[in-house]
């Protein structure tokens, strides 16, 4: 893919203190357009700046959106990793597909992040846990207000100097099981990162942090029962000494930082199971002390200790409310390759040159 670049006039300033997650963006965009004629075209790395949109624009009425999430990482010695682009390729790939819009090869969106990565890596932060968070997104650019799939369709992406997700940091988090609202069914788009996911997940998180919990875990569609993913990351227990996931199947995101945990977790000589875990069962366990440890995993989240579960008003503490040994081994050894202080045995990590 031929990239144009267009220089800035005027660079901003880096933030200093604090970052926080999503509050600051760099000097620069790409971006690249499709339509049924020309399919992707004017690719280009231009000054950050508003999109203007024509009030019909397909995306505002019937949200055809997806996105994906991943990060750029500084080592000690000035290198820039990103971790494992190629997965946030291929499910941007299925997420478009399943909405019916236009897909972009994995080599084009891996060259096009590495690009725009090299013009902001002074943009990548190198304070204890903070790294670059790179944001591709793909949206309907069609005008027209009847329902069919647009035949136009923009991929951009921005970036942003983070820190920690959750205001906790890599301290436990408090979740909600929510028993009234839903995420996803089988057939739905559970699978996927589109927005739309996002938006119904909202009146939810909200009753959640209502009553002091972080975010919300959301359990199956159809009966309610079991356990499927947290809103911003998938979700792993330790029972009895072996980890439980949902199987990342129709409605639950297939995480890029879940896949690459319980590799790790095997190779470690854990057993991990994926099974469609009974919430009753889970909260049984976290009452009779055989649920060890609970954690998220997510490219926004990184590993985070779960410390309290709440659901249909009882409330269960897990690991005295610490994060657990293994916790802390996933998150160590995990931001370990993400920032080329540890082996990559895995050879996840692609150096941006
Ligand atoms: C991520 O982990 O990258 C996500 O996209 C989750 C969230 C910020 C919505």
């Amino acid at each position: 893919m031929e990239i144009r670049f267009e220089k800035a006039d005027h660079l901003k300033e880096k933030p200093t203190g604090t970052l926080g997650f999503g509050k600051y963006y760099t000097d620069y965009m790409f971006v690249a357009d499709w339509d049924a004629g020309q399919g992707w075209h004017d690719a280009r790395i231009t000054p950050y700046a508003p999109i203007m949109m024509d009030p019909a624009t397909m995306v505002l009425h019937y949200a055809q959106e997806t996105f994906e999430g991943l990060k750029a990482y500084k080592t000690d010695d000035g290198r820039v990793l990103m971790f494992r682009p190629e997965m946030n390729a291929r499910r941007f790939i299925n997420s478009n597909k399943r909405l019916s819009m236009a897909t972009l090869p994995e080599e084009d969106f891996v060259q096009a992040c590495e690009s725009l990565v090299r013009v902001e890596k002074d943009w990548i932060p190198t304070g204890d846990g903070e790294s670059l968070y790179i944001r591709p997104y793909m949206f309907a650019t069609e005008k027209a207000v009847g329902v069919h799939p647009s035949r136009s369709y923009k991929f951009i992406i921005i970036c942003s100097p983070v820190g920690a997700y959750y205001p906790e940091g890599v301290s436990p988090v408090k979740i909600y099981i929510e028993d009234e609202y839903t995420r996803a069914t089988v057939g739905g788009t559970g699978f996927t990162k589109c927005g739309g996911n996002y938006a119904g997940s909202l009146k939810a998180q909200e009753k959640a942090e209502e009553l002091g919990y972080t975010q919300v875990l959301w359990l199956d569609g159809v009966h309610r029962q079991y356990v499927e993913e947290v809103g911003s990351m998938n979700v792993m227990f330790k029972i009895d000494g072996k980890i439980i996931t949902a199987p990342a199947g129709e409605t639950v995101l297939p995480g890029v930082t879940r896949d690459s945990m319980i590799q790790l977790l095997k190779s470690w000589g854990y057993e991990v199971i994926e099974k469609h875990l009974d919430v009753n069962e889970l909260m049984e366990a976290g009452k009779n002390g055989k649920l060890e440890e609970a954690w998220g995993t997510g490219t926004a989240a990184v590993i985070s200790p779960i410390g309290e579960l709440y659901y249909k008003g009882e409330k269960v503490t897990i690991n005295g409310f610490k994060t657990g040994e293994l916790t802390h081994k996933l998150y160590d050894t995990l931001t370990g390759i993400q920032w080329g202080r540890l082996e990559d045995k895995f050879h996840w990590t692609v150096e941006v040159k």
